[in-house]
């Protein structure tokens, strides 16, 4: 029996997880495509089921990337979401109704690309540049004026403006410095980034803005929200003049056209272009010119009744799979690559493609000598879709993931919890290489000089098999190895002795425990304060972390109490190695154990180095204003966090004041 109701209710929870992925987590799983047609989908059965509550849909709404730690900011003007289409005939049909509604009037469309960024809203008082915040649920953003003020294209000033402006418009990063980005992340055995989106909208969100500016976003504008005095526009394409004017990075080209026909003619002229434009281009978006029609068309829930997104399928390609390639990870998990005979795709060269894992391989049955067909949606890694069976060879066999793994001489386990095999013997030589060169990368131990050929030799001559025998390298062991000469070899001892003091969450991160990464390790350290309390805890105290799961706690749990580990602990320990978070030594300060709250931005403060401050006088920082903070640094444009320090009658500082308690403690 077909149940309309049960089947709303699972297509509206699978939308609001690939909601919550894709706007707050930056880590969508599942690309554009497939997701807009989950939203199709639903759009239908609640069409033909109209009994059932839409209020919660997520066909209602337009996401939420609000994020807890920062400040939330009310857009004067609503920053909605366009209806989507992939076809021509949806196109025609929403001119159709503009026609029917504006009958005698020759209806201007503009034609702009749609660009693949992070909505982002910059607020202009007087000509002056106060914030920018993102869409949020569309009616409410996050403040992210310090990650987006050394973006290029954002003038502070502007000229003859309107007293307040709401410009908008996209953040996205290019190509190249996704590229520089992710290579830097391989070369340290960190998880890439899916794509440039994904990269651009966590970077917005870095709580450290010092970070934020170290990698290079762009910016593109094309729209405004609030404007006073409200008639400063008439028409859509007069906005683009005026952005550019005042200094804003504006589309590199748009199409002013009459009536649908044209429009579409230059919808296959952007088409054409697009791969050519500084910016992702998904789509084109048709709005109606006139602004007096637009108000008179007005809007749904979510949308406009006067635009329309034309998003273009993701592009495809045919190519051959030469073969299967293993790759291993730092805690010995064996991911298959497909490796592709070289194809253009969407603008670049694709010769890999991830497979995930066996089950996938042996879903799509993809054999090593098949053609395959793959799939770049947005930016996504390309993906294998499936094979072209019709081209399959006629001796070829399906794909033996532990006959492969045995025939390069790995010996791998499939762990029966997951879809993963694992190199699980721990004296395994790839294993172990895997696992020294994550404890020395940057985003660990950020041990200098210990590059993977170094490794490579440390392990094949017995000088060190695991991350403790790293300290018990000498000088003369060291001159055997190749290359080495009396410099490097002092070099090498002096960065390891450094790496000694590293802060708690970088050896937590370096001992490669399954599943646990950066931001987990500093969540640990945060609330454990000690490594020897991390290891003695119980999978529930465990659990108890913001942000650390069950499958994170059993993890850890069963990695501290395995023999091998505790002898591994008690040796980092006996070489001097930092097991304590620092705030703990400085126990006797005055503001040991303090909380303080940071709200807006400083005059010359960063929030990263006010935190580092904070946390050097052993206090810590939190996202939220409770009965429990003790201290609010207040800089301009606090909002809701200041108004509810001053509700709870808290200690509220500024910059000045801040300086003045540091000093005396
Ligand atoms: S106009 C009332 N123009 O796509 C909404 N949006 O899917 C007016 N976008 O929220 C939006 N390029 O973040 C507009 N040329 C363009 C755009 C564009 C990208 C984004 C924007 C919007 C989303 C809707």
């Amino acid at each position: 029996m077909p149940n309309p109701q049960e089947d709303i209710a699972k297509l509206r929870a699978e939308i609001g997880k690939h909601d919550r992925l894709y706007y707050k987590d930056a880590t969508p799983s599942i690309d554009d495509q497939a997701y807009d047609r989950l939203k199709t989908e639903l759009t239908t059965l609640e069409a033909a089921s109209p009994e059932f509550n839409f209020s919660e849909s997520p066909t209602q709404s337009v996401g939420d990337d609000r994020l807890e730690a920062f400040e939330s900011y009310t857009h004067r003007m609503p920053m909605l979401s366009l209806d989507n289409t992939y076809s021509m005939e949806d196109l025609i049909e929403f001119g159709r109704r503009l026609e029917k509604r504006f009958p005698e009037q020759i209806l201007n469309y503009l034609v702009e690309p749609k660009i693949d960024g992070v909505a982002v809203s910059l607020t202009y008082e007087q000509g002056k540049f106060v914030r920018a915040v993102s869409r949020g649920n569309g009616t409410e953003g996050d403040d992210i004026t310090s990650n987006v003020r050394p973006i290029a294209g954002l003038p502070n000033t502007i000229e003859n403006a309107p007293d307040l402006l709401e410009v908008r418009g996209e953040i996205y990063m290019r190509h190249e410095e996704f590229e520089r980005i992710n290579a830097i992340r391989e070369a340290a055995g960190q998880q890439l980034y899916a794509n440039p989106r994904n990269l651009a909208a966590g970077t917005i969100k870095l709580l450290d803005p010092a970070e934020a500016r170290a990698r290079k976003l762009d910016m593109v504008l094309y729209g405004v929200g609030a404007c006073e005095p409200a008639r400063f526009f008439s028409h859509q394409a007069e906005i683009q003049q005026k952005l550019k004017g005042w200094g804003f990075s504006v589309l590199e080209k748009i199409w002013l056209t009459d009536g649908m026909e044209q429009a579409w003619q230059s919808i296959k002229e952007l088409d054409s272009l697009r791969q050519n434009f500084t910016y992702p281009t998904d789509g084109a978006v048709v709005k109606l010119d006139d602004f007096r029609l637009q108000d008179e068309a007005g809007f749904t829930s979510k949308s406009p009744r006067w635009a329309i997104a034309y998003k273009f399928e993701a592009e495809r390609a045919e190519t051959l799979l030469k073969e299967i390639s293993l790759q291993i990870g730092r805690t010995g998990a064996v991911t298959p690559v497909a490796i592709l005979q070289p194809v253009q795709l969407a603008g670049t060269t694709v010769s890999r493609a991830t497979l995930h894992n066996e089950d996938e391989i042996r879903r799509k049955d993809i054999r090593p000598g098949d053609t395959v067909l793959v799939q770049k949606a947005g930016e996504i890694i390309p993906q294998v879709l499936g094979i072209i069976e019709s081209k399959r060879p006629a001796d070829s066999q399906p794909f033996d993931f532990g006959a492969h793994l045995e025939s390069l001489g790995i010996i791998a386990e499939r762990d029966p919890s997951e879809a993963v095999w694992r190199i699980t013997r721990k004296d395994d030589p790839i294993r172990q290489q895997r696992a020294l060169q994550h404890f020395a990368s940057r985003a660990c131990m950020d041990i200098e000089n210990l590059g993977t050929a170094v490794v490579e030799q440390l392990l094949s001559r017995g000088l060190a098999k695991n991350q403790a025998d790293l300290y018990t390298l000498n000088t003369e062991q060291l001159l055997g190895l190749d290359k080495f000469a009396e410099k490097s070899a002092t070099n090498l001892i002096a960065a390891l002795e450094v790496s000694k003091t590293r802060a708690l969450w970088q050896l937590i991160h370096g001992l490669g425990i399954p599943h646990v990464g950066k931001q987990s390790a500093k969540d640990l350290e945060a609330y454990f304060e000690s490594l020897d309390a991390i290891a003695s805890a119980n999978e529930e105290q465990l659990e108890e972390v913001d942000g650390i799961g069950s499958i994170m706690a059993q993890s850890l749990h069963a990695w501290f109490t395995e023999p091998d580990h505790i002898i591994l602990i008690d040796r980092l320990r006996e070489y001097g190695l930092n097991f304590q978070s620092a705030r703990i030594e400085m126990g006797d300060s005055a503001l040991a154990g303090k909380i303080f709250v940071l709200t807006g931005s400083l005059p010359n403060l960063t929030r990263s180095e006010a935190s580092e401050m904070i946390e050097k006088v052993g206090a810590r920082t939190s996202s939220s204003v409770s009965k429990k903070t003790d201290y609010v640094l207040a800089g301009e444009a606090s909002g809701s966090k200041y108004a509810k320090a001053v509700k709870l009658g808290l200690q509220i500082l500024d910059e000045s004041d801040f300086h003045e308690l540091i000093n005396a403690s």
